[in-house]
């Protein structure tokens, strides 16, 4: 069992360098950096790498409460507001990319692109819905907000399917890595059916005590 204090002072900073890794690699890449390149679509390439790390971002927060679960200890809840916080600023990049390189900040188009195509609107949805997650993500608006942090925090589960959602509808050939992620997120997902429902069997609530 890890410390609260090895938590804190070593794993949480570790984790926090290795969720700064995608970004730092990217970056090199744009740089140039020890001859690293992006192809010949650069943009497209910065995108979808920040897109795709939001993504897995969000199911490595969602991996935090059934991994609780299956080891029987508390620790994984410390790094999920980590992994929370990242996966916002990986999907914030990745729509800022879009706005800024690809778009160029031309509003109209980008509006009318996101009313007109539905894996933006999904995109977008999913974006928007993760802001209040980022913005009542500390301790104190967790502390003001009581019971309802915790049903407004279920809003990941929502961007979490609709970001899998814009993933399969921008995909225009081999849907198998969206299809591997919707599975992923399936299996996150009905462990917390499951886990409600044997919540609610006479057996573990007696076990509960
Ligand atoms: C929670 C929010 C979001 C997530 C998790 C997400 C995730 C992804 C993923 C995984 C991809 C595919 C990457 C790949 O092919 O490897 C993608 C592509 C794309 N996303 Fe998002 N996205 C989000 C929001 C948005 C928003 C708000 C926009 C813009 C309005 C957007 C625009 C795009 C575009 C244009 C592509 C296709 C890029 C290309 O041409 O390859 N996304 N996104």
């Amino acid at each position: 069992m890890l410390s609260l204090h090895t938590i804190h002072r070593v794993w949480i900073p570790v984790g926090f360098i290795i969720c700064l890794l995608p970004m730092v690699w990217i970056v090199l890449q744009i740089f140039a950096v020890g001859g690293l390149g992006l192809g010949p679509n650069p943009i497209e390439e910065i995108q979808d790498w920040l897109g795709i790390w939001g993504l897995r971002l969000i199911m490595m927060t969602l991996t935090v409460t059934p991994f609780r679960w299956l080891i029987r200890q508390h620790w994984p809840v410390r790094f999920r507001r980590m992994l929370g916080r990242f996966a916002f600023t990986y999907c914030l990049a990745h729509f800022l990319t879009y706005v800024v390189l690809d778009q160029s900040f031309d509003w109209s188009a980008i509006i009318e692109d996101i009313t007109e195509r539905p894996y933006l609107t999904i995109g977008f949805a999913a974006l928007v819905l993760m802001v209040p997650l980022a913005i009542t993500s500390s301790h104190s608006w967790r502390r003001k907000l009581g019971r309802r942090w915790q049903i407004l925090h279920r809003l990941i589960y929502v961007a979490g399917i609709a970001g899998c959602w814009h993933f399969y509808w921008q995909v225009k050939k081999d849907v198998t890595e969206p299809l591997i992620y919707i599975a992923i997120l399936t299996v996150l997902l009905g462990a917390r059916v499951v886990h409600q429902l044997y919540a609610r069997t006479p057996t573990a609530s007696k076990e509960r005590g």
